[in-house]
């Protein structure tokens, strides 16, 4: 007898091993499980009914033989589980380094109009930002801006539909007004912002722009304080060797008004072949010039005991001349490949 149910046992044994090699499925294993552990109907509590039958003197060794094989099942069934879960967890190994996140930066444009900022801020400079949606008399006529003068056009400028007296702001320059009519002089700014014209996109046009506008008034300023403080920006911004040269201009808010160039950070002028300067050894860069006496006067400041002077520079064009962005349109492309290489 106990031959008989060791040799069914060994049976019970393969036939149990080969099916656990072929399990696929937590739902196979679990089958298989209740095959063999069952309590009513499982291989193991068959055998074991079969004890009652044995002559009593075999009784013990059959007895060892069944729990040895209801161990065994146990324990491979456990070790498959154990290696089913460890399968479908993914490895970790918490001494590895971590793995690098992503970090974002600022924006090329952000990062730029930040740097000026800090620049200006050193020289003593507010930070002063104004409404992008602008009225038309600080715009252009407290800017003393002409009645018929081209930009006050349709063609050029959004204004807002049935607001004959709203408009996207063309330009920084309304906060000079702003900021003249609601602070007594002395007075330092820089604000940065966008501003906004109707022209069709193209490398170096966008209907939305950012500019940085500067103004100073105060007793006693002239013409070279302008140019001491741009150049004092420029050195800061571009680099300490760089040369400015002031071109006569004409904006209708300053008098004299200047247009400022940079020398070629690039070749200096010494490439007549230069991608950057195309040649000509120098890159324009800003607006600028004196307030004229009537702006002063249109915000009722007096221009025989104040004087000042402003400048405004697109950042845009700040970025395609510092960077060598070859067009502006690839600044609002969102591409990291170009984000990623600034801020
Ligand atoms: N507002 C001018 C523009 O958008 C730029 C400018 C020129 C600003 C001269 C100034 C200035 O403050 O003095 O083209």
């Amino acid at each position: 007898m106990t031959d008989e149910l060791k040799k069914e046992i060994e049976g019970a044994r393969r036939s149990f091993l080969h099916d656990l090699e072929h399990v696929q499925s937590p739902e196979q294993l679990a089958a298989l499980r209740e095959r063999f552990l069952s309590r009513r109907k499982g291989q193991v509590s068959l055998f074991l009914a079969r004890l009652r039958e044995c002559p009593p003197a075999e009784k013990p060794v059959a007895g060892q033989e069944i729990n040895r094989f209801k161990e065994f099942v146990e324990e491979a069934l456990a070790g498959a589980e154990a290696a089913r879960i460890s399968a479908s967890a993914p490895w970790s190994d918490p001494s590895l380094p971590a793995s690098e996140l992503p970090v974002g930066r600022l924006h090329l444009i952000a990062d730029i109009q930040r740097r000026i900022e800090d620049i200006f801020q050193q020289l003593g400079y507010e930070i002063a930002t104004g409404p992008e949606v602008e009225r038309d008399e600080y715009n252009f006529t407290l800017l003393n801006f002409p009645e018929h003068h081209p930009a006050r056009d349709e063609q050029d400028t959004f204004f807002l539909e049935g607001h004959d007296d709203l408009l996207l702001r063309t330009h920084t320059s309304p906060m000079q007004v702003r900021y003249m009519l609601a602070h007594p002089p002395p007075l330092k700014i820089v604000s940065p912002g966008k501003a906004f014209r109707k022209d069709d996109p193209d490398a170096t046009h966008s209907p939305c722009f950012h500019q940085v506008e500067g103004l100073l008034v105060d007793r006693g300023i002239h013409f070279s304080h302008l140019k001491g403080t741009l150049e004092a920006f420029c050195r800061s911004f571009y680099g300490p060797d760089v040369v400015l040269r002031f071109r006569p201009g004409y904006f209708p808010f300053t008098e004299p008004s200047a247009e400022v160039d940079i020398s070629c950070f690039l070749c200096a002028g010494k490439n007549s072949d230069c991608r950057v300067c195309k040649g000509t050894g120098w890159l324009e860069i800003l607006g600028s010039g004196m307030v004229h006496p009537q702006v002063l006067r249109n915000c009722r400041i007096d221009p025989e005991e104040y004087s000042g002077f402003a400048f405004g520079m697109g950042i845009e064009r700040v970025a395609m001349v510092k960077y060598g962005v070859p067009d502006l349109r690839l600044l609002y492309d969102n591409d990291l490949r170009l984000l990623g290489q600034f801020g």
